[in-house]
């Protein structure tokens, strides 16, 4: 018996433990400002205790400590409670079932705070329970957003409303959709540890126009006025979409340019400008620039901007030109060379726009313009005309550049046909005019007398003269028995003339009888007679060709247009008269009365090349002069032939 009540102790001592004091209620719950809500609470207390006059029960706020007062939320014994809670609470729960559930309605942000339940027994049996209940009160609606929203993945954003009010039932919203594409809402309903919480998910997949955006979840009661709004500013990462820079430049050298980068991307990318594989800039921002001062052309090229965010990379170039005038041309130096020989002149130089070459003999365009980098001139089998200055001329909208070389031709020496033998008062004179380069030696050979000049010497006066290439040789034979040892009237004089390159001997010709007679009485006139004579007859020439000219069946237009150039060619033939003269008197004031030219016969006197400067429709005969002539001007072309002249007379 003793036996079996001792199993009875022991069965009702572990039922006692299995009913010790002990309260179950949710450790958070949360509700909205001016809702209600219902904090489910239940509670044990041990079986051994058989309550006295009932159970009563109190909630208290913020502390389990009786003895430190704390604000009693509701008491079942009293309707005493705390200002704060006066009307607000009920106990929903019935206490003898031992379910202390209470509902704390017209919440306010106040009523945040840990919640106590202490049961009454009667006598001595008073708990109060140390396990507690949050209450949280909220006047925003959460939202779940996840830490990174990143572009083009789709996105699940989640508004939670508390549901722990009977009387009032939230309805959640979201605004600011309207912009979504295809947004989905799914409402949801989750209850956990006697709490509750209504939710409501939008799914839609963010794109970069998204970021920054608002959107807002909006909770309502119905049938209240109360209403509770949360906005969220969506961060919506994306690797660069979009590299702006300046459209490409061109600028001169020297000067400076500012190239801007803008980048657009979520976060802001690290940007970094390049140029030829080198990176000349970097930052971290939405934007840069590069500064480029005192520019050269090695800075022409493509520049690069370059933006990476860690969600992708993106770049854009330009094309900056650097302009400038073009540098001073190298061409080939200066050279000498062999008559024949053919030639390739090179001309090389650097401007942006690329130049254009150009090649001028002496002023004169030659060959072809090109736009190439390298001009080359070609000269084939160089004539002694060739000889002169050449100029690469190099030009763009920037300015110009040129370099000139020397170009000098050697030729074997060419007697020119002034040379010839004259009688003059005194005796016998010969001249011999040559063209060489090296100018020529001229040496006179008496074959009669088997005698060389090279020199003055007891019998003979020797004079040379040179300018430029032409060599100009003068002898003079004293008396006519120098003439020939045979007293005939054929006077052998030969003339060579030599140069590096050769030699050439012709036999001088006497001129005739009447060219004698002419000689002497110009030497007893004077050339101051002659040359009035001269002047007299190229101006009546000059008339007759004017009267020529006057023919109505010619082009009026040029004729009338100027007509002074009839005077002016003359005074032209006067002025390279008188340059013969002084040539003459070069030679040796001796001679000054000689002048091969005043011979008497108008064929001796030539026009030549003074004559090319002519505007060619002028003087029919200064054109044929200047076709013919050009061959040998430039002081080649001392011994054209007086064939021209005698055509004028013919006209
Ligand atoms: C306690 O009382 C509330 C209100 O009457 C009720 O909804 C709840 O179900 C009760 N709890 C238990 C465990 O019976
Ligand atoms: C709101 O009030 C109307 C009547 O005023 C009632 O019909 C309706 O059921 C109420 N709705 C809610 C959710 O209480
Ligand atoms: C480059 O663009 C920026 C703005 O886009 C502008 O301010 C700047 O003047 C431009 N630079 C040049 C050289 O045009
Ligand atoms: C460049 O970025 C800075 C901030 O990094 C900003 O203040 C400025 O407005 C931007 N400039 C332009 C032209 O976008
Ligand atoms: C720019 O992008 C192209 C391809 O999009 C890439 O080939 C190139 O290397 C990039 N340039 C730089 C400087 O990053
Ligand atoms: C001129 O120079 C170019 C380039 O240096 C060279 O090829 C060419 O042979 C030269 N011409 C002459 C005639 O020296
Ligand atoms: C070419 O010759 C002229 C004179 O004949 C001289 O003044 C000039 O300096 C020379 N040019 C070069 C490049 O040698
Ligand atoms: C000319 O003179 C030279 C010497 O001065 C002599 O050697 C030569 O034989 C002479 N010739 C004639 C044809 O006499
Ligand atoms: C003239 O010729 C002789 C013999 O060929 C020579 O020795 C002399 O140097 C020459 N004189 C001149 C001025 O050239």
């Amino acid at each position: 018996m003793k036996c079996l009540e001792l199993l009875l102790f022991l069965l009702l001592f572990v039922r006692d433990i299995g009913a010790q004091w002990n309260v179950w209620m949710p450790r958070d719950i949360s509700a909205m400002t001016n809702s209600c809500v219902v904090i489910p609470c239940t509670f044990m207390y041990p079986a051994s205790i058989r309550p006295y006059r009932g159970i009563h029960g109190i909630w208290y706020f913020g502390q389990p400590y009786p003895q430190l007062f704390p604000p009693v939320v509701y008491k079942s014994r009293t309707e005493i409670v705390h200002e704060s809670y006066k009307g607000r609470t009920r106990l929903l729960g019935d206490l003898l079932q031992k379910n202390c559930t209470l509902q704390i309605s017209n919440i306010g942000a106040e009523h945040s705070g840990r919640y106590y339940f202490r049961a009454d027994l009667g006598g001595a049996n008073i708990y109060t329970y140390p396990d507690f209940t949050e209450l949280k009160v909220l006047d925003q609606p959460n939202i779940d957003v996840p830490e990174e929203i990143v572009t083009d993945e789709s996105l699940d954003l989640t508004c939670y409303a508390p549901d722990n009010c009977p009387e009032m039932s939230p309805e959640i919203h979201w605004m600011y959709t309207d912009y979504l594409p295809d947004p989905l809402f799914t409402t949801d309903f989750v209850e956990e540890g006697n709490t509750a919480v209504m939710s409501s998910t939008l799914t839609f997949t963010p794109r970069p126009m998204h970021n920054g955006q608002l959107l807002g979840c909006r909770v309502h009661y119905p049938n209240t006025t109360f209403f509770y709004e949360r906005l969220i500013s969506l961060d919506v990462k994306y690797a660069p979409r979009k590299v702006w820079v300046n459209v490409s430049q061109e600028v001169m050298e020297g000067n400076s340019v500012v190239l801007h980068c803008d980048v657009d991307s979520n976060p802001p990318p690290r940007i970094s400008w390049h140029f030829k594989d080198e990176e000349l800039m970097s930052d971290i921002a939405s934007n840069a620039s590069l500064y480029l001062e005192s520019l050269t052309p090695e800075q022409e090229g493509v520049y690069t901007c370059v933006g990476d965010n860690g969600y992708g990379v993106m770049n854009t170039s330009l094309y900056l030109a650097v302009r400038y005038p073009p540098r001073e041309p190298w061409v080939n130096g200066s050279l000498t060379v062999l008559e024949g020989t053919s030639l390739a002149l090179h001309c090389g130089t650097q401007g942006n726009p690329a130049p254009t070459l150009t090649w001028l003999k002496d002023g004169e365009l030659v060959g072809t313009i090109t736009a190439d980098e390298v001009s080359v001139l070609e000269l084939l089998e160089i004539r002694p005309q060739a000889d002169g200055t050449y100029r690469c001329l190099a030009e763009n909208e920037h300015g110009r550049a040129s370099t000139s070389l020397n170009i000098t031709v050697e030729f074997a020496p060419i007697l020119l046909d002034d040379s010839k033998c004259t009688i003059v008062r005194e005796g016998v004179q010969c001249v011999c005019i040559a063209s060489g380069n090296p100018e020529p030696s001229i040496e006179f050979y008496l074959p009669d007398l088997n005698i060389t000049i090279n020199e003055t010497n007891g019998r003979f006066n020797y004079y040379t003269h040179s300018d430029g290439y032409t060599s100009t040789g003068m002898i003079k034979l004293r008396d006519k028995g120098e003439r020939g040892n045979n007293g005939g009237t054929a006077v052998h004089v030969h003339c060579s003339i030599t140069n590096m390159y050769g030699t050439e001997t012709i036999r001088l010709e006497l001129q005739q009888e009447k060219k004698y007679m002419m000689a002497v009485i110009v030497g007893t006139i004077g050339g101051v007679a002659v040359i009035a004579f001269i002047i007299a007859a190229v101006r009546y020439v000059g008339q007759n060709n004017k009267k020529e000219n006057s023919n109505p069946g010619q082009d009026v237009g040029s004729k009338v247009e100027n007509p002074s150039m009839f005077y002016s060619a003359v005074k032209k033939d006067k002025q390279s008269l008188r340059k013969k003269v002084l040539k003459t008197e070069l030679l040796g004031s001796k001679f000054n009365s000689i002048l091969e030219e005043s011979t008497g016969d108008d064929s001796d006197y030539q026009p030549v090349g003074s004559m090319a400067g002519l505007e060619r429709q002028e003087l029919n005969y200064a054109a044929l002069e200047f076709m013919r002539g050009r061959p040998r001007e430039g002081g080649l072309g001392r011994g054209d032939d007086g064939s021209d002249y005698t055509e004028i007379k013919a006209k």
